[in-house]
């Protein structure tokens, strides 16, 4: 591979500082060039609880950061742009868990990882995409399972564990622009390829996927399959990686209008800049960052 400028000095920055950069599998291709590791939530959370770098710089959004801050409160946690958020973490608030635990006592409350530390802290137990349907099958005897914040993760995970779960009404403005016609189009076109769509999409979209995966279960699937021809029914950015890691195989985004906003704003500048200042460091207080590490430890267990 060759490099140009920038991406020399964020080599030459990273081992000063010590640093690993960590991209999520949505970012830009100039993000995902310069990254030491990509993956989806899970993959980058177990990355970042287990590496010896003593900077880590999340390229991703931030409840990711707060991730990687809680489960490594003694290394530097930095984002390129700190105001990435994920609008599906915000529509959720640590008061508005607190008072549906109130309405259901005893209730297991299982929350995605795409929620902010704090609402982490009122959790029983953290999920991603990955792992849903095996975290909420590991409460059999629960009298009742809460499931925050995102509907229609909770409406896939419901339908893999008959469950009845209680959830909130969350979704990700990104994954909701896919539409059952953009699926139906893409097969007419090529009616050889084969389905992935993520989880949070719209149950309708769902209803019309060979697979239902997370991103980094889409891109092991996708080397794995005979297809030779996938239709991408996620985050378009995926698809950069798709296409690198399977030259010989055809990917189709199901909706170039599903584009994270969010995760586009991490750029190369953004990443030597913070390399060079250090910062916008992203720090969980102990306290919520404790509580909050119960959850997500109790997810790493399960799963
Ligand atoms: P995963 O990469 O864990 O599947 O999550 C997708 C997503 O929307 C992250 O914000
Ligand atoms: Fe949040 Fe959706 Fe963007 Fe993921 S793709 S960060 S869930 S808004």
């Amino acid at each position: 591979m060759k490099f140009n400028e920038l991406e020399i000095k964020i080599k030459e920055l990273k081992k000063k500082r010590q640093a690993i950069i960590l991209a999520h599998n949505y970012q830009l291709p100039e993000v995902q060039d310069v990254a030491d590791f990509r993956g989806d939530s899970l993959e980058l959370s177990r990355i970042a609880a287990k590496t010896d770098a003593k900077v880590i710089v999340f390229c991703g959004v931030h409840f990711m950061a707060e991730t990687a801050s809680i489960l490594c409160p003694d290394k530097k946690v930095i984002m390129p742009d700190i105001n990435a958020g994920c609008p599906m973490a915000n529509m959720i608030t640590a008061a508005d868990l607190k008072k549906l635990k109130a309405e259901h006592p005893g209730a297991i409350a299982v929350g995605y990882v795409n929620t902010s530390a704090q609402v982490k802290a009122e959790l029983d137990v953290c999920c991603t995409s990955t792992n849903a349907v095996a975290v909420v099958n590991a409460f059999k005897t629960a009298k009742e399972i809460i499931f925050v914040p995102d509907k229609y993760l909770a409406n896939f995970v419901s339908k893999q564990t008959a469950r009845k779960l209680i959830s909130w009404n969350g979704y990700c403005p990104t994954h909701v622009k896919i539409l059952p016609e953009d699926i139906k189009r893409e097969k007419r076109f090529h009616p050889e390829a084969k389905v992935m769509v993520h989880p949070e999409c719209l149950p309708q979209v769902v209803d019309l996927a060979d697979v239902v995966l997370s991103t980094g279960k889409m891109c092991k699937f996708a080397a794995e399959t005979e297809a030779k021809e996938l239709i991408v029914g996620t985050e378009v950015g995926l698809i950069y990686r798709l296409k690198q890691d399977n030259p010989k195989k055809e990917f189709y985004p199901a909706s170039e209008r599903a584009v994270c906003p969010n995760m586009k704003r991490t750029t190369q500048e953004k990443i030597l800049w913070a390399l060079e200042e250090l910062k916008e460091e992203v720090k969980v207080a102990d306290e919520i960052r404790q509580r909050a590490k119960l959850a997500i430890d109790k997810m790493l267990e399960i799963a």
